[in-house]
């Protein structure tokens, strides 16, 4: 998350106007447009975007972002990351969705798509579809050597279309436990979501219950739950990603889980996964 650059929107307010004639958007205050979905149809959806954090870096600063994934600057997202306004960011059940762009217009650009992740929220309204992406996601459209030239432009018009997230390398999902977690309140970040990258609910089964539990969504990429009755491990998790595809993580956190800690599961999605797997 980051608060409104005043140097980049005075700069955006000017090549906005130089743009106007040419593309689709007008007025500097517009609404969101309507969520992208999962349907991969391959079209190209107008969007603007707009770049912040170092000039070569991943965005925030501390590297992480409204998603909770932190190290956005290291494999596998190598700063190719990008804050999504609400049709992206979807409140943050939109965190790690992945999206090729390419910017037009600008003689600076390369033309070629890029894909970036979305790991980041910024709500502004310069555009039904808006993304700000990390100093390096939008170098990286431009033509080589041209990188810090569109840049200088500070905001520009870009196609882009969702598209299935690749985690090569048989990169699986991997569950961070939060900080703060203890056995009545259990947080857990999802992270290296293959296809849709999204998950839109996660549940829970301790493995001495036949009962799978809703969590519920924290915040990012981050689901919770809360109880009164203190929960014991190991735990299980299944997760729905946004097109419906299910996958369950057997006993993926053990009995004796510590916060703030990283546990690696056998489990990702492909193309072929199924929308109702038997739990
Ligand atoms: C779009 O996503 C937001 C955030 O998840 C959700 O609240 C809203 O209902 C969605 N809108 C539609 C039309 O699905
Ligand atoms: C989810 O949130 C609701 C409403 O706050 C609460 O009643 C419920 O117990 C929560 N579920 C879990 C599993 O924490």
């Amino acid at each position: 998350m980051r608060s409104s650059m005043p140097g980049v929107m005075a700069v955006a307010a000017v090549v906005l106007a130089a743009l106007t004639p040419g593309g689709s958007f007008s007025g500097p205050d517009l609404p969101p447009g309507p969520n992208v979905t999962t349907d991969y149809d391959g079209r190209w959806l107008l969007a603007r975007a707009t770049w912040y954090g170092q000039p070569t870096g991943a965005g925030p600063d501390d590297n992480g972002g409204a998603c909770g994934i932190k190290d956005v600057n290291l494999p596998p997202y190598n700063a190719m990351s990008s804050c999504g306004n609400v049709p992206l960011f979807k409140d943050g059940k939109g965190c790690g969705s992945c999206y090729e762009i390419k910017c037009r217009a600008a003689a600076e650009c390369s033309g070629e798509p890029v894909v970036v992740v979305i790991t980041d929220m910024n709500y502004g309204h310069v555009s039904p579809y808006y993304f700000d992406l990390s100093g390096t996601a939008f170098g990286s459209m431009a033509k080589p050597g041209l990188n810090d030239q569109l840049r200088h432009r500070g905001i520009i018009d870009l196609d882009f279309r969702r598209v299935p997230c690749k985690y090569p390398g048989g990169q699986n999902i991997v569950f961070h436990v939060e900080e703060g977690s203890n056995p009545f309140y259990l947080a857990v970040l999802v992270k290296f979501v293959a296809v849709d990258g999204n998950i839109v609910q996660a549940d829970l089964k301790e493995k001495a219950s036949p009962e799978w539990e809703p969590m519920n969504h924290s915040w990012g990429t981050i689901w919770r739950t809360d109880t009164v009755k203190a929960r014991r491990g190991p735990f299980s998790l299944r997760l729905t990603s946004e097109s419906g595809k299910v996958l369950v993580a057997t006993d993926v956190i053990p009995e004796n889980w510590q916060p703030n800690t990283v546990y690696n599961s056998n489990i990702q999605f492909s193309i072929s996964t199924p929308c109702r797997a038997a739990a």
